[in-house]
């Protein structure tokens, strides 16, 4: 094993003492690097994602170019209900569709929990090549969805703004939404193991749609297999939880035994670090449209984060994913300001 050169973010994920906190942003491989249009204009998304080399290259791009602190390996949430028999479409401008979307009993028993290590083996490839060819630079991060989230995109069958038919299924039919997300778990489970044994050195967990939930529907839905997989997986690998929307499941998950949480812009660091106890690395929060702001902006808006967070116990970071839209010295300026960061004197 080649040791980490930069290891920042796994101190912080320890609580360990850092010279200045690590910095990496959601989203960072693909959407708005020109290089990275370059390869989509000549291969489709699925093709980008099982390709190694290709998703090898795309993962290394913010490295190169941006100079973040941590990889984030080029894939997508969707391949779990892929390797769980469904077919995902992603079409251009509009986002992801499964065109079978789950309703019934037999649909949720027809889908397949077992072979992840067979059927995502491309991310594993890509994984084991991208920490080759990173050489111990900076550490790398594997990913999965949530299960709820992933629910959400198997039963509504697209993006939405309400979740309505997801929650529809959840709040008719609650044995059966409970299921689905059990296997949806139980394959999560040994996916991230899989990511670990082939080198990522975190593992995040996308619960982009869990603020769609109230505080009781989220303990009920969410919270309870956000538990299972870090169980699961902790002993593997540390596990940073990022469920979007939810502020209020902030004390209840610092309790989780995952690494850190990932919290979006509207909350603020003062309640993030109440609601945890300062137990709790935390992980954001800056407003990703804030990147859109003039560069001076943006670093005074970068230390005013730092400020309030502390730099111990803290990864730098957005609220949510990077947008497209987003000038490359602007995004470079966000990991600058946090990479020259000088704490207030005493
Ligand atoms: O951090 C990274 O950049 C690694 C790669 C990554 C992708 N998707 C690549 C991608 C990651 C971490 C994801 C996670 C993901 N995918 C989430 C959770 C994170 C979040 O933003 O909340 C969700 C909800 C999805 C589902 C998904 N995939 C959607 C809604 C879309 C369409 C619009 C978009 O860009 O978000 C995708 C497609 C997708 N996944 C693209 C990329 C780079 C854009 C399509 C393309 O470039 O061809």
């Amino acid at each position: 094993m080649t040791e980490l050169k930069n290891d920042l973010l796994l101190r912080a994920l320890r609580g360990e003492e850092v010279e200045r906190p690590p910095v990496w942003m959601m989203r960072q491989a693909g959407r708005y690097l020109p290089q990275y249009l370059e390869l989509k204009a000549k291969y489709d998304f699925f093709e980008r994602v099982q390709t190694p080399e290709l998703a090898t290259a795309i993962t290394l791009q913010p490295v190169d170019l941006v100079g973040v602190d941590a990889a984030i390996i080029f894939s997508d949430i969707l391949v779990i209900p892929q390797a769980m028999g469904l077919e995902v479409l992603m079409e251009e401008g509009k986002g992801p569709s499964l065109p079978q979307v789950i309703k019934t009993i037999s649909d949720i028993d027809n889908l397949q929990t077992g072979g992840v290590e067979h059927s995502l083996r491309y991310v594993t490839e890509a994984l084991s090549l991208t920490k080759r060819e990173l050489n111990g630079r900076v550490p790398l991060i594997g990913f999965a969805g949530a299960p709820w989230t992933i629910l959400c995109y198997m039963v509504e069958g697209k993006g939405s703004k309400t979740w309505d038919k997801a929650k529809q299924f959840a709040y008719t039919s609650p044995e059966l939404a409970h299921r689905l997300l059990q296997k949806i778990t139980d394959i999560t489970i040994n996916y991230l193991i899989a990511q670990a044994k082939a080198g990522a050195d975190m593992v995040q967990v996308f619960d982009s749609w869990s603020g769609s939930l109230s505080p009781a529907d989220f303990k009920t839905f969410a919270q309870p297999y956000l538990l299972q997989i870090v169980e699961g997986v902790k002993e593997h690998v540390p596990v940073t939880l990022f469920p979007k929307g939810s502020w209020y499941a902030l004390e209840d998950l610092s309790k989780s035994g995952a690494s850190a949480l990932g919290i979006d812009w509207c909350v603020s660091p003062q309640f993030a670090r109440h609601a945890t106890g300062n137990r709790m690395t935390l992980q954001g929060n800056f407003d990703p449209s804030k990147l859109l702001a003039p560069i001076p902006d943006i670093q005074s808006a970068v230390k005013e984060m730092i400020d309030a967070f502390g730099t111990r116990r803290y990864v730098a970071n957005l609220g949510h994913g990077i947008t497209p839209n987003v000038p490359v010295d602007h995004a470079r300026a966000f990991v600058d300001a946090v990479k020259s960061y000088k704490a207030p004197q005493e």
